[in-house]
């Protein structure tokens, strides 16, 4: 299989790129580096069957021919979380809805296979937990700019749909819960490499509001493999997947696990909302994906817990 990631000089992308070398396929990446980092595909740059671009997603010409030569698209090129959402929410928009209005454009032309990576962020603060893919998405106030990233990957998936049910392109939306590991960045705020950065340094763990509200971590290299056993998955056409890891924990918790995994003597200080990300933030108390669906279709399964991650990422902080 010849496939095509999006995005896959980033923290996802890159272990997707592995383990689909790993099976024998030949894998092609295109990325901008806006987030990701050539050091991320180093230790398979000389792979045989691995090839990239620098360039982004909607530039037409270079798409169109990388597309054309796939037999699969993963697109996991996007501006990704909450803290670029504050900040940015225009390249936010920009990027997500025209990176995905292009690929699946160009896919539509040949019906390849797309894959498509959303986000557990399109459920808000869903009451019914564990959240299951029929659980309504829910859609905020457009004037947060918190919520562009949440809009942009709704909007994504809905014109992913489009295409498959109008004119029968096969796409597959698999909406990622919390993802982490190893070449993750703390620099656009996802949590675990920052708290695990503040740890190895003996700064304080920053926690921002009350550290009360849970999260479940998914290792990155089981998430990947979720990833490439979907797009392999002739039933999975049409549909839309959870993939994570539906083991919860608790913010405060996460720091003491962290601290205790890294031997740190910091401290854990707690910031409000309000001062890290503008005043009137909110963010979801609990976000707890139902996998059946992911196990039944593909055997998903998840081979890390939270400590050998913690320790994971922790290591490769420590090489730098
Ligand atoms: N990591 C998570 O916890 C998580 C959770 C939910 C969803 N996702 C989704 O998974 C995908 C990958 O996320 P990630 O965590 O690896 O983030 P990342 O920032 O490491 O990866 C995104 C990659 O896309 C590239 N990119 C951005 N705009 C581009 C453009 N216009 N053209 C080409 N490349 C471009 C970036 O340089 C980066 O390498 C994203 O679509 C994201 O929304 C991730």
């Amino acid at each position: 299989m010849k496939a095509l990631i999006t995005g896959g000089a980033g923290f996802v992308g890159s272990h997707l790129a592995e383990v689909l070398l790993a099976d024998g396929h030949r894998v092609h990446v295109v990325d901008d580096l806006s987030t990701g980092s050539i050091d991320n595909i180093v230790p398979f740059k000389a792979h045989r069957e691995f090839h990239y671009e620098i360039g982004a997603v909607t530039d037409v010409p270079l798409m169109t021919d990388l597309v054309d030569e796939a037999d699969v698209i993963f697109h996991l090129a996007a501006v990704v979380g909450v803290k670029l959402a504050v900040e940015r929410p225009v390249e936010t928009l920009e990027t997500n809805l025209n990176g995905t209005g292009v690929l699946l454009k160009l896919a539509g032309r040949k019906k390849k296979r797309v894959l498509i990576a959303s986000t557990s962020e399109v459920y808000g603060d869903g009451p019914d937990q564990p959240l299951r893919e029929d659980a309504p998405v829910l859609l905020y106030p457009t004037v947060k700019s918190r919520w562009s990233y949440a809009w942009s990957k709704a909007i994504d998936e809905s014109l992913a749909m489009a295409h498959w049910t109008q004119r029968g392109l096969p796409v597959i939306v698999a909406r990622l819960f919390n993802t982490v590991g190893p070449r993750q960045t703390g620099r656009y705020g996802m949590v675990i490499p920052r708290l695990v950065h503040q740890a190895l340094a003996g700064e304080p763990l920053t926690i921002y509001g009350d550290g009360a509200q849970s999260r479940c971590f998914a290792y990155v290299g089981d998430v990947a493999r979720g990833l490439a056993d979907l797009a392999l998955c002739p039933e999975a056409a049409g549909q839309i997947f959870n993939v994570g890891n539906d083991q919860e924990v608790t913010i405060n918790d996460l720091a003491r696990r962290i601290i205790r995994a890294t031997g740190s003597s910091s401290p854990v200080t707690h910031l409000p909302y309000g001062q890290v990300y503008g005043e009137g933030f909110e963010d979801m108390r609990r976000r707890v994906p139902d996998l059946t669906k992911i196990r039944r279709a593909v055997g998903y399964r998840t081979t890390k817990d939270l400590d050998d991650i913690i320790r994971m990422v922790a290591d490769h902080a420590r090489r730098g």
